[in-house]
């Protein structure tokens, strides 16, 4: 997982929590990384896993609730570094469609060593996209936090819920989205 994922993940329980209390889950971590983490670095996943999980537990939250609040967070971040991939779409669908097919594929262009979770749409109805989403780190919490982040951008309201979660021994998690209006 790249570096730039690691520094919004201390920035996030930094803001809420404190930077000693990051330093403190930090050094309760069994890391591979020595180092700091830098953003264009890339770091084993178990570490981004041992960060979260000891925050869970020294936060007192699970774990799915700190990938939520996670993502959430860290939808606005990315769009302060990236501004072009939302700049153009006026609507949250439109812009949600372009994750795997241009952003992702943007952002393997600049990181080589990116691996990307794979999303692919279809769309049921004009104000409704559904999505399955397929990642070795089984983190369908992160994307629901992220969606939270876009229906904060776009000041819509985003129902989603998951029929299919690989947490529960599915392949892959299926979302079904609605949004509030569609102008
Ligand atoms: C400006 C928009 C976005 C940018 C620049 C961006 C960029 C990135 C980057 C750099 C990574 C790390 C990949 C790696 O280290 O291997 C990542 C991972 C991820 N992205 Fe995006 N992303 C964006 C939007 C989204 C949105 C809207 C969603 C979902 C609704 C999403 C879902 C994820 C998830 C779940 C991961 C974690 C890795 C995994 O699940 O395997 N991203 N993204």
């Amino acid at each position: 997982m790249k570096g730039i994922i690691f520094n919004i993940i201390e920035e996030f329980i930094g803001e809420n929590w404190g930077e000693e209390k990051y330093e403190e889950i930090l050094g309760l971590c069994p890391l591979h990384t020595k180092e700091p983490f830098v953003g264009p670095g890339t770091y084993p996943d178990s570490d981004l896993i041992s960060i979260v999980e000891k925050a869970a537990e020294i936060l007192e939250i699970s774990v799915p609730d700190v990938l939520r609040a996670a993502g959430k967070f860290m939808f606005p971040k990315l769009v302060e570094k990236f501004p072009q991939f939302i700049a153009l779409h006026k609507h949250p669908k439109d812009f949600l469609v372009t994750i795997d097919s241009v952003i992702h594929v943007e952002v393997k262009k600049l990181y080589r060593d990116a691996e990307t979770p794979r999303f692919q749409f279809t769309s049921p109805a004009p104000n409704k996209l559904a999505f399955d989403y397929q990642s070795k780190r089984k983190f369908c919490a992160l994307v629901e936090g992220m969606l939270d982040g876009v229906a904060e951008h776009y000041k819509m309201p985003i129902q989603y819920h998951q029929t299919k979660c690989t947490h529960k021994g599915d392949t892959d998690c299926h979302f079904e989205l609605q949004f509030g209006s569609r102008a």
